[in-house]
């Protein structure tokens, strides 16, 4: 071929400036994110200013939620439901409550497997933790979302609970409390007891919380996103 020596320059052009355009920029603009003890808070005025605080946010997650945080991927949860609080240009989701304040690359450096999720089949799950605080409440949605939220879309997860007879050796201080008359109440007698499955997972849920502030991104919305 007459102009082989061109062409191979051309594709070393090519390669090295997609390289450089994606991969070394977002290095550059993402690599180093550390965690922040500086937030920005607003001050009297309502303008935001730059405070050295403690503790270092994001938190790493502790051993339980971690294992929670695999129950989440193995149990396909992630194919219904985002971590993601998009920005206002782009839905509204601080609107609807999923958030206090938008994610930012930096939420999410202390996690071993990042699950943006890409289907919003469910609610985006990026502040569940701070939304429903209620132990009792998602370990009842986990056993059957119709109890808490009747209409649910939802797939039951009975296989993380177990049927125990109450007896003085078993330890069911753990059981599950369900609403009166509901028609999922175990027999008398008998208690649902949530797996080390379960309770790891609720544990990783209720530590899904971005209600902290970072120097880029601030709260600007309370609980119920007005
Ligand atoms: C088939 C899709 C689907 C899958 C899979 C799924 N969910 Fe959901 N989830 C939903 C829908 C729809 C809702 C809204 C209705 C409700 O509250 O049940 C929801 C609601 C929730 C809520 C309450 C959120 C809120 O703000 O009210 C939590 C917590 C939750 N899901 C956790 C999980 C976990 C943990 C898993 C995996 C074990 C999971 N979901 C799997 C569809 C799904």
């Amino acid at each position: 071929m007459k102009h082989f020596s061109v062409l191979l320059f051309g594709i070393f052009i090519i390669l090295t400036s997609s390289f450089l355009g994606l991969i070394s920029s977002s290095l550059n603009q993402l690599g180093d994110l550390k965690q922040s003890t500086e937030s920005l808070e607003l001050n009297e005025s309502g303008e935001p200013i730059l405070v050295e605080g403690d503790p270092l946010y994001p938190m790493k997650l502790s051993g339980l939620s971690e294992q929670g945080h695999m129950e989440y991927i193995q149990l396909g949860c992630v194919n219904c439901h985002s971590q993601q609080v998009r920005r206002e240009e782009l839905g509204k989701d601080l609107e609807r409550g999923f958030g206090q304040r938008v994610s930012v690359p930096r939420d999410y450096i202390m996690q071993s497997n990042v699950v943006l999720g890409y289907t919003r089949l469910g609610p985006d799950l990026s502040n569940v933790g701070a939304r429903i605080k209620d132990l009792n409440w998602h370990l009842l949605h986990l056993y059957n979302p119709q109890i808490t939220s009747p209409g649910s879309l939802m797939p039951p997860f009975p296989f993380l609970f177990k049927t125990v007879e109450i007896s003085e050796t078993t330890a069911t201080d753990s059981a599950l409390v369900f609403p009166e008359g509901n028609p999922n109440t175990p027999k008398e007698g008998m208690a649902i007891i949530p797996t080390k499955r379960a309770i790891a997972l609720v544990e990783y849920l209720l530590n899904l919380d971005i209600h902290y502030n970072l120097p880029e991104a601030v709260i600007t919305k309370n609980d119920t996103g007005k």
